[in-house]
């Protein structure tokens, strides 16, 4: 049989998985088994952040996902202090978790972190003044430095970072000014231009832009789940991308 030469990935971000969302992803991640090679959970995986809810979504996932599952978390799985369960109850269920951490599906490469706000280009906060807003910027440095952990450990032709947080402003605008630099940071353009990355996978800003580039010409997909769903009505809202499996040569 021939090799195969390009990987279909598959991404959905800000799933909101509820106390009462029995089965409500079931369908999806049947259908997505048979459109995808692989599945990106793109964090906002709950809804507060309760173990209940994750264990609603993994349930879903062992019964009707067939492919191989990523994901990172977001804001709202932090809400009840509950992160590392909600982590391992996902785990469980098939899904590799990345926090800093990277892994690769048939020769091509992921990085995956949740990132963090701070907001874009040459206004983005400065590490300056008070105690409190060199934490906030410290967080979202924190974060960029694992996302550059990740990507450093890759040798794949492909790499594709997969975000909670949008390391560019264009996939977020949309959204009221005034909350777009808590919806990503630049920091992170930084590290995928610099690692190379080919695409970018992010949620977070669910009245967002479905597609952006960052200077270094990676392209970024913003698959907030209602996104998706005000976007392409008529579809299951999950976003399908093939990339090829080697490095595309310049010609
Ligand atoms: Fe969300
Ligand atoms: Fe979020």
């Amino acid at each position: 049989m021939a090799e195969k030469e390009t990987l279909r990935i598959a991404a959905v971000a800000d799933l909101h998985a509820k106390k009462t969302s029995q089965g409500a992803y079931a369908e999806m991640f049947a259908k997505v088994s048979q459109a995808a090679d692989v599945l990106l959970l793109c964090g906002d995986l709950t809804d507060y952040g309760a173990a209940e809810e994750a264990r609603l979504l993994a349930r879903d996932i062992t019964t009707s996902l067939r492919i191989p599952a990523l994901g990172v978390l977001g804001n709202h799985d932090f809400e009840s202090g509950k992160q590392d369960e909600i982590v391992k109850i996902l785990t469980d269920s098939g899904v590799t978790m990345l926090d800093g951490s990277s892994t690769e599906i048939d020769g091509v490469g992921f990085g995956g972190v949740k990132g963090f706000g701070g907001g874009f280009g040459r206004r983005a906060l400065g590490a300056w003044g008070e105690e409190i807003i060199k934490h906030f910027v410290h967080e979202t440095i924190e974060e960029a430095l694992k996302l550059e952990a990740a990507l450093a450990r890759l040798r794949t032709p492909q790499k594709i970072a997969v975000l909670h947080y949008s390391p560019i402003q264009a996939t977020v605008e949309g959204e009221p000014p005034e909350i777009i630099a808590f919806l990503g940071s630049t920091r992170l353009e930084e590290v995928v231009d610099r690692y190379r990355c080919s695409v970018v996978f992010h949620g977070h800003a669910h009245h967002g832009t479905l597609e952006g580039r960052t200077k270094g010409n990676a392209a970024v997909y913003n698959v907030a789940l209602p996104l998706l769903k005000r976007a392409f009505p008529d579809q299951l809202p999950y976003r399908v991308v093939e990339v090829p499996i080697a490095e595309t040569v310049p010609t």
